[in-house]
């Protein structure tokens, strides 16, 4: 007898058991619901022994299982043939009624939700003939698509088929939706810093996973097959199968391969730190620049890991690390990343152009800009917030704000300047990031004073400071006067650490007027307003001279033009240098 016969077998003949067994040998022809053969089949078998049968059809038709019960029931079985159990099964359950009634009984419908059928058919039989039929499938919200019963001859098999379709992508859908609500449960696996270890905790929880256990390791040699030896590797499969695990961590980068393998040993998603990073920033970025740069930024980190998407388990399950904002996500080819890719850059030079031609009519306005710049989490955007009662997101995530935000205020001796918000920086920001985003950190960098904000309120003050110098040495901003900003001192910071910093709480208002003194100090020192006079003849020394500082003003009279600028203050003795006395 076939193994796939189950149920209430005592007393059968072993003719009939045969051809049970038979039912799985022959596959429904395509756009078959339910072939009158079959119908005819069950009909004559079930009532020969007077017991239902039940037989279980995947979507390719293959009858993958028989079950006979009692003359009442048939205890239905679990056959789904999908992970997710939420989802449909693939796989619908037809079964017969012998007393002749065709309708669904509420066990039928109880056992269509519980088990997920793509469909719950009963067959009504009498005298070993088929009678009615009746199919029911899940709708929204675990409601129940049904028609009444139809006559066996007139099944619409199309009809039904096509339901089968609509009722998995609306449950496909509902349950992606639900995903998205689900913290994924992560193991974070560190590399030596107990301090990198707890950012990538943090970093963590910003992208919406709950961190369930953390491990840390010695930088032994480093394995290139999988980056931690085999042995930790195993021991790390058991931490996360006991941990329950949706994804693992790493604190550093890891290639395709190794990626790869490591999936392989540990049976669950595994992302590293840029990925992470890249994914918050997927999550976070509003405006359509900062849309195109992580997508471009994703782009690059994946082409160079397509052996990776190729081989993955479960990349395309959602989650951490499969967030993007553009509609090609993971599976893309090679041409198609390359295309898109150039597409992207064009995109964002334009925006560039775009904001160039902002920046430079802000220039013509004689606005200077002052940036606060910092390690994510100091404290920009609230600084900026209470500054100039801005309104930006700001709250104890890493990354709150990934674009830049600009607000016109002023000093007290009403000197107006731009005060610009923007992306944190952190330890190991992705290469591809820092390039990603080269034009939006370089209205930071080009800023005429940079407000370095520090969290003091962090015991990894210093070495985060050392992370903002590195970055900004990388953008080139290094020649503006800075002023070095302290924040969250309501936290009772420890010592000040950094010499000459201005100490401040943003949350309570303390050491703000410092603040501000200190920028307009600042301010004061780098432009100053000079007037120059130059007669007709020397128009071409006029329109070099009107280049190198924003002009404020322009008067024409009968012998030349008065031009008053805003001259950076090396400028002004540059000018009379090489001018001669132009000013007055
Ligand atoms: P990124 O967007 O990641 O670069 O962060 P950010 O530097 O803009 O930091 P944000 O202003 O979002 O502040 C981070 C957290 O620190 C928020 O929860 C703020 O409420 C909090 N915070 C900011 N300033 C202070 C302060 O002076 N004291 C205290 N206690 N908390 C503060």
């Amino acid at each position: 007898m076939s193994e796939l016969v189950h149920g209430n077998l005592a007393g059968l003949r072993d003719a009939t058991l045969a051809r049970l067994a038979a039912l799985c040998e022959e596959p429904l022809e395509a756009g078959s619901f339910l072939p009158r053969s079959l119908m005819q089949t069950l009909a004559a078998l079930s009532c020969s022994f007077n017991r239902e049968v039940a037989v279980y059809i995947t979507r390719d038709g293959e009858i993958i299982d028989v079950a006979v019960g009692t003359d009442a029931e048939v205890e239905l079985r679990d056959c789904r043939l999908r992970r997710n159990q939420r989802r449909l099964s693939r796989v619908r359950c037809v079964h017969t009624h012998p007393g002749g009634d065709g309708r669904l009984s509420d066990v039928d419908l109880s056992a269509l939700k519980d088990f997920r059928y793509d469909a719950m058919v009963a067959v009504g039989c009498l005298d070993g003939e088929p009678t009615d039929v009746q199919a029911a499938f899940l709708g929204a919200g675990d409601s129940l698509v049904m028609d009444p019963p139809v006559r066996w001859y007139k099944v619409p098999d199309a009809a039904w088929l096509q339901q089968i379709l609509d009722s998995d992508s609306l449950v496909g859908r509902e349950q992606a939706e639900e995903n998205l609500h689900v913290r994924e449960k992560a193991v974070l696996m560190g590399i030596e810093s107990e301090a990198s270890l707890a950012e990538l905790a943090r970093l963590a929880q910003t992208a919406g996973a709950e961190v369930v256990g953390s491990f840390l390791q010695k930088r032994g040699r480093p394995d290139s097959a999988l980056f931690i030896g085999r042995g930790r590797a195993e021991e790390l499969a058991r931490d996360c199968q006991a941990l329950d695990a949706d994804l693992c961590i790493f604190d550093e980068e890891l290639t395709g391969i190794q990626a790869r393998n490591l999936e392989e040993i540990l049976r669950v998603k595994v992302v590293d730190r840029t990925a992470l990073i890249l994914d918050i920033f997927a999550q976070r970025a509003a405006s359509a620049e900062g849309k195109l740069q992580v997508e471009l930024a994703q782009l690059q980190y994946r082409s160079a890991r397509l052996i990776h998407a190729a081989g993955g388990l479960s990349r395309l399950a959602g989650g951490i690390g499969t967030r993007g904002p553009g509609e090609s996500k993971l599976e893309i080819d090679r041409r198609r990343i390359r295309e898109r890719t150039a597409d992207l850059r064009r995109r964002l030079a334009e925006l560039e152009k775009q904001r160039g031609l902002r920046r430079r009519s802000r220039e013509r306005a004689g606005i200077p800009v002052v940036a606060l710049v910092g390690y994510t989490n100091a404290g920009k955007s609230t600084l900026l917030n209470v500054l100039t009662g801005a309104g930006v997101y700001a709250e104890d995530q890493l990354f709150a704000t990934l674009d830049p935000v600009s607000r016109r205020t002023e000093t007290e001796e009403h000197t107006a300047y731009l005060l610009t918000d923007t992306v944190g920086f952190i330890r190991k920001l992705p290469h591809s990031l820092v390039s990603a985003f080269r034009s939006t950190l370089e209205e930071a960098a080009e800023a005429d004073v940079l407000v370095i904000v520090s969290d003091g309120a962090s015991p990894e003050m210093l070495r985060q400071r050392e992370t903002v110098d590195e970055v900004l040495a990388e953008l080139g901003a290094t020649d503006q006067p800075r002023i070095e900003c302290i924040n969250k001192t309501d936290l009772g910071t420890a010592e000040p650490g950094i010499p000459g910093a201005v100490m401040v709480s943003a949350a309570t208002g303390e050491g703000l007027r410092d603040l501000q003194a200190a920028i307009a100090k600042a301010l004061q020192r780098t432009t100053v307003t000079a007037t120059v006079f130059m007669p007709f003849a020397r128009g071409r020394d006029l329109q070099q001279i009107r280049s190198l500082g924003r002009v404020l003003g322009e008067e024409y009279t009968d012998e030349g033009t008065r031009l008053t600028l805003l001259l950076p203050a090396a400028e002004k003795e540059r000018i009379a240098r090489q001018y001669g006395d132009v000013f007055v």
